[in-house]
């Protein structure tokens, strides 16, 4: 017989070769980016908002895997879910039956947005993005696809199509037709891309997650209003924003908007078993389901598996037992202050803004002309590396786990779980106004940073 596994150890094991075993099999670049920016900590564990290095160093995670962990990283609730799946012995997958998880999972889902019937579940956030187009041009019998610039859906090719970033489309293209971008909270740009009438659906998210970008209080009730008016019909991408994240189940509740499709992924997972859900109305689901002989025409081999749908259920739980909702929109509110007091007090702090805990801190141009010097010598080098003078000794300084939000901007984006408590909202504000303080200071560390940073990026181009 097998030796139990033991994953723990196995880890430890390869722990020293970490970083050699991904230049070698897997993303080399990926490591080259975490020695520049020295973000190679070597992380051995995760608990709630924290993480681990292998020194016992405690860092505080604002990325949370991009959103994923929610609930926390390795929350007991999901485990002893997950662990009790496994030792259920249940028929997963049966495919030539039905499994209850889901048909539960799903009910429990459609009760957060009363006004939609219909779910179907995927395997990940591009994965609902791909089922949402196909529903949406079957319920139409149209093709067009609008999307905002700045837009971000995942990197499937129908999700890719509906990217505002040409960094992500460069060298993979054609990607599909009858995809047409917009500006972000531009009613009127919309009413001209519907006005055609071969419109299936606007694809938007409600704030969007890059930069960060919540839009006008009005702006998605109106777009939901033109669409109805042309015909189209509205997917809230709340792949990002949904589960909490922004102070409300939903992002779109902050606005009174009731779209035709919303879609869910990353938390869902409670960071362990990979899902994604489209939630529909009746009638834009009927058109793909519309035959007996079609009842498998969309689908994915994986998903309604019990591990995800477990993970689904026990997330619902923590959220609702721990008011996680409730402590995104308060921990949110008091950094979002805290911030603002930020951009008061340093020139070279262009904004703060987000809702819930999705927030990004942007940095401007600042007024001292030495300042001025490097910071724009950084960004002519590489746009958006500015924000690096922050982030790393955010993390070298105050053990902060923290991105630039999208690629060449210069926002800070806060992206941590929902379970953040006072003292680690004191510790963001500490860190966050002492780093922003260093980095004012035209003279030594800034400086040497800056040169580690361009000497990076020069050796990577070569
Ligand atoms: C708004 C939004 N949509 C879709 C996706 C794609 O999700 P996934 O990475 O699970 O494919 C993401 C991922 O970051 C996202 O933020």
């Amino acid at each position: 017989m097998l030796p139990a596994p033991n994953l723990r150890a196995a880890f430890d094991a390869e722990d020293a070769d970490r970083y050699d075993l991904h230049s070698r099999h897997l993303n080399h670049q990926m490591v080259r980016v975490l020695k520049t920016i020295g973000f190679d900590a070597r992380f051995v564990r995760g608990k709630g908002a924290h993480l681990w290095d292998a020194g016992g160093g405690r860092y505080l995670d604002l990325v949370s895997g991009w959103g994923v962990f929610a609930v926390g990283r390795n929350h007991p609730h999901i485990a002893a879910a997950l662990h009790s799946v496994l030792d259920a012995d249940l028929p997963n997958l049966v495919q030539m039956d039905v499994s209850p998880l889901a048909g539960r999972l799903a009910e429990r889902l459609l009760a957060r947005a009363p006004w939609l019937q219909k779910a179907f579940f995927a395997n990940s956030g591009a994965e609902a993005v791909e089922g949402a187009i196909k529903f949406v041009r079957a319920a139409t019998g149209r093709t067009g696809i609008v999307h905002c610039e700045h837009s971000f859906h995942g990197l499937t090719y129908g999700a890719l199509s509906a990217v505002g970033e040409k960094l992500y489309r460069d060298g993979f293209g054609p990607v599909l037709p009858d995809f047409r971008e917009i500006p972000f909270d531009d009613p009127a740009a919309l009413e001209r891309a519907l006005s055609k009438r071969d419109v299936a659906a606007f694809l938007v998210e409600p704030i969007q997650g890059k930069v960060v970008r919540p839009p006008s209080p009005d702006y998605l009730r109106e777009a939901h209003a033109l669409c109805r008016k042309y015909g189209a019909l509205m997917i809230a991408d709340e792949i990002q924003t949904g589960m909490g994240r922004t102070g409300r189940f939903f992002a779109v509740e902050h606005y009174g908007a009731e779209p035709d499709v919303v879609l869910l992924a990353k938390a869902l997972s409670g960071g362990h078993a990979p899902v994604g859900v489209v939630l529909m109305r009746a009638d834009v689901f009927a058109k793909t389901f519309d035959r007996m002989d079609k009842a498998v025409v969309h689908g994915s081999t994986f998903a309604k598996n019990d591990m995800a749908m477990a993970a689904g259920l026990a997330t619902l739980d923590v959220i609702e037992n721990e008011k996680l909702i409730e402590n995104a929109a308060a921990k949110g509110a008091r950094l979002l202050a805290h911030f603002k007091t930020l951009q008061k007090r340093f020139d070279y702090v262009a904004d703060a803004r987000g809702l819930g805990l999705m927030l990004a801190l942007e940095l401007g141009d600042p007024k001292s002309l030495t300042l001025r010097g490097l910071w724009g010598m950084l960004e002519t080098m590489n746009k958006g590396l500015t924000g690096q003078l922050v982030t790393i000794p955010l993390f070298k300084d105050h053990k902060i786990l923290v991105q630039v939000a999208g690629n060449g901007s210069r926002a800070i984006k806060l992206l941590p779980t929902l379970t953040l408590d006072d003292d680690d909202c004191a510790w963001i504000e500490r860190g966050f106004s002492e780093t922003l303080e260093a980095a004012g200071q035209s003279a030594g560390p800034v400086w040497s940073l800056g040169k580690t940073l361009l000497d990076g990026v020069r050796a990577s181009r070569r």
